[in-house]
């Protein structure tokens, strides 16, 4: 391909230039946002994506390598189109990360299993119940707001009939989606909705603890505890309790699968656990959001000391575009709006965010250790503050003196 005129050619190169610099720049953002936020396992390749190639693509773009034998045109077109193609697989292998392993499970997907997922009417729970009724799976879902959680069902259905008919399948398969009413901030509702589930679904076997809020100023709730702990852990403490006895009596022992975050790493100085309701220090969105988040990871590891044939995962999702930062001071949530472009190339879909939740729902026992930390559908390190070798029953204390013993009262 030939330029007619010189001033044309060289605009076409300038532009090009440009084009190759979409992955260098793209790979240093994604560097310094996922080194400042999250876990971030990442493979070699993927590396590789992030630093060599994004280099090597200027340097031939910009004459620093000049004797390549092809026209200086299709170089600088090669190097634009590569630099396109290498930001993308640096998107797909650093912030989507791996898709869950379904090679373990037989023809018949998830059909006949019952799992619990809570907070299913949004984001990455309501992916997670997208997911899971794709495998047809019987999916019971624990929601603060019934109301809303009816859109959510007619939305998430619409998807697994196109995911279906894509693969030339009608209709909706034989999963289920069954509501049941539940505040986590109440126990009262959570007793309630545990009471529930135990009398009309028996049979379920895994818990998927899906449900978190970030709460920027401090809320108490109706029984008088730390609105941020008790969504994110006090809650769901109770509805374990509730559950786990009939659970370890399913087939395989019983699964719970505990969203956390990788902010838990935030924690410097380990879990305050006689100051769970944040009574004897200053409130901060983080430093609450990070005690809470380290709960899960502490509790996914108590758990499996106190009931051996359960298997638990505590699940970091990625950071994933979602409603979770609706209570955001409105500075933040400014700022996520006018860099919106950029903020999308650097998060997952809540699809993409629910693949290490199912990844932990459906992956052999004997393939994965019990009681990890996960992220990117790979185990993690835990902060160290979470492997400290009392914490795990200091907490399980603490949660039980809180919410009056776990039991119904
Ligand atoms: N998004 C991220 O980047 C990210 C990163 C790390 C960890 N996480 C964790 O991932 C989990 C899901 O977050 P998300 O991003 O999907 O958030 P989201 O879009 O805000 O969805 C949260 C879900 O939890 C429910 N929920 C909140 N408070 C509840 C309560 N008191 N009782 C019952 N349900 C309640 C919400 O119900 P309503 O619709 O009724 O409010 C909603 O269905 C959370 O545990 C979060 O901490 C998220």
């Amino acid at each position: 391909m030939s330029c007619l005129k010189k001033e044309e050619c060289d605009n076409k190169e300038t532009l090009h230039n440009a084009i190759s610099l979409v992955a260098p720049i793209y790979g240093f953002v994604l560097y310094v946002f996922l080194s400042s936020w999250h876990d971030n396992p990442v493979s070699p390749s993927a590396w590789m994506s992030l630093f060599l190639y994004p280099l090597l693509s200027p340097l031939f773009s910009l004459k620093i390598v000049p004797h390549l034998p092809i026209p200086t045109f299709l170089r600088c077109y090669l190097c634009g189109l590569a630099s396109i193609v290498i930001a993308w697989n640096a998107y797909a292998t650093v912030v989507v990360g791996p898709k869950p392993d379904l090679s373990d499970l037989s023809g018949q997907g998830l059909m006949g299993k019952k799992y619990l997922v809570t907070g299913g009417s949004a984001g990455i729970g309501m992916a997670t119940v997208e997911l899971l009724a794709r495998l047809e799976a019987t999916v019971v879902v624990l929601v603060r707001n019934t109301g809303k959680m009816e859109g959510a069902e007619r939305n998430v259905w619409e998807k697994v009939e196109s995911w279906r008919s894509k693969r030339g399948l009608k209709g909706r398969g034989n999963g289920k989606i069954i509501v049941v009413q539940c505040d986590l901030c109440s126990l009262a509702s959570v007793r309630k909705a545990g009471s529930i589930v135990l009398k009309e679904h028996p049979d379920i076997h895994c818990l998927v603890l899906n449900a978190g809020v970030m709460f920027p100023n401090k809320v108490e709730t109706e029984d008088g505890l730390d609105g941020m702990m008790t969504a994110n852990h006090l809650g769901h403490f109770v509805l374990v309790k509730e559950l786990v006895d009939n659970l370890t009596k399913s087939e395989g022992g019983g699964r719970i699968v505990l969203l956390t975050s990788s902010t838990h790493h935030m924690v410097k100085n380990g879990l305050l656990v006689d100051d769970l309701n944040c009574l004897k220090r200053p409130y901060t969105l983080f430093g609450q959001y990070s005690q809470s988040k380290i709960c899960n990871v502490i509790l996914a590891k108590e758990l499996i000391k106190r009931y051996p044939s359960l298997w638990t995962a505590a699940v970091h999702p990625g950071v994933v575009r979602t409603d979770v930062v609706r209570n955001l001071p409105s500075f933040i949530k400014a700022l996520n709006t006018m860099f919106g472009f950029v903020m999308w190339s650097l998060q997952k879909t809540p699809v993409e965010g629910s693949y290490s939740t199912l990844h932990a729902c459906i992956v052999r026992r004997d393939r994965a250790r019990n009681g990890a930390y996960w992220a990117n559908c790979t185990e993690c390190k835990a902060n160290k503050w979470a492997e400290e070798e009392s914490v795990g029953g200091r907490l399980w204390e603490e949660s039980e003196k809180l919410t009056g013993g776990g039991k119904k009262q």
